[in-house]
């Protein structure tokens, strides 16, 4: 059965390379002429034309507007659709009602991991929907996946996706903070770098990152952009149910400071920019 593509930015170009690579019958479109057209794939003038042609209909989109705007001009009807970009929860369970009353069927399926694990088939996808749905995602998403996992019920998948978001932020934030402390004191961010990739804190992503804050390459992985709207999901879902997000509340304004400073299309890595251009109040 063909599988159609919609979105080839940052993830989407090497979720979707990975997927022809497994050999599956597929057809891609960007609303650009962004991203590669895999090897042995069609490319499509129109999103249309996608849901014309494949039965499954995978989602890789930056935003809840994109998802609107595309959908709004296709026939859903009979496919199997299935979100894998980040968007809030409700509007994941909103979207589920949609294509459900036009006739379609299905499945969130957000995926944890940057371009790096993208690029190396090797995401943990978060997978939601109706029982049978789920399992019909997992076989055709697993060549972009280390992982699939069971999330139940939409929006399921999304909730997970934004609680392993706020370990992720918090996480790279404090990467990022450890090694502005250092430049303050004149330490060496090489020699920063090499304790922690040896102790018992290091991560790929850990790796990943001190790499770039040790270099000051910020070529994305995941945008600051990116990462201030998932910041932002994660906030207003703990406002809803009164949770505390301290941690995120902060990230929330440096990401937003960062951006603000011009660097919204680089690295998440580049939120030391925000820490450097954030003054502490005289004592
Ligand atoms: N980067 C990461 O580390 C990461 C990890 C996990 C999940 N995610 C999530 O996955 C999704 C995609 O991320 P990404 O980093 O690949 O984003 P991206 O590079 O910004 O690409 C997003 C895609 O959305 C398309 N798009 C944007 N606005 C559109 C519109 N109004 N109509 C139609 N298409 C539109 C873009 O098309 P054109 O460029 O052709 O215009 C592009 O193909 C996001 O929801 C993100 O939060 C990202």
């Amino acid at each position: 059965m063909t599988v159609g593509f919609l979105g080839l930015g940052v993830m989407g170009t090497p979720m979707a390379a990975n997927l022809a690579r497994a050999g599956a019958d597929l057809i891609v479109w960007s609303r650009t002429d962004r991203g590669n057209t895999p090897p042995g794939a069609v490319r499509a003038r129109t999103a249309a034309e996608v849901f014309g042609k494949a039965g499954t209909v995978l989602l890789m989109l930056a935003t809840e507007q994109a998802i609107d705007e595309v959908l709004a001009g296709v026939d859903v009807s009979g496919k199997l659709v299935v979100h894998m970009g980040t968007t809030s929860p409700e509007f994941s369970a909103g979207l589920n009602d949609k294509i459900k009353s036009r006739g379609g069927r299905y499945v969130e399926a957000p995926v944890s991991g940057s371009r790096g694990p993208a690029e190396a088939g090797e995401l943990i996808a978060m997978v939601a929907g109706e029982p049978a749905d789920r399992g019909e995602t997992a076989r055709v998403i697993a060549p972009m996946c280390r992982q699939t996992v069971d999330c139940g019920e939409v929006p399921g998948g999304l909730l997970m996706k934004l609680a392993v978001n706020t370990f992720l932020i918090s996480m790279a934030t404090g990467l990022a903070e450890a090694f502005h402390f250092a430049e303050a004191y004149g330490l060496d961010p090489g020699l920063l770098r090499q304790v922690l990739d040896a102790g018992p804190m290091a991560s790929a992503v850990s790796r990943v990152k001190a790499a770039k804050l040790v270099t000051g390459d910020f070529e994305v992985q995941a945008a600051i952009r990116d990462v201030l709207k998932n910041n932002e999901l994660i906030v207003e879902a703990a406002r809803r149910r009164d949770v505390a997000s301290p941690l995120l509340d902060v990230c929330r304004s440096l990401y937003a400071e960062t951006a603000a400073l011009g660097h919204g299309e680089q690295d998440m890595a580049a939120v030391i920019h925000g820490l450097r251009a954030t003054r502490r109040p005289a004592p």
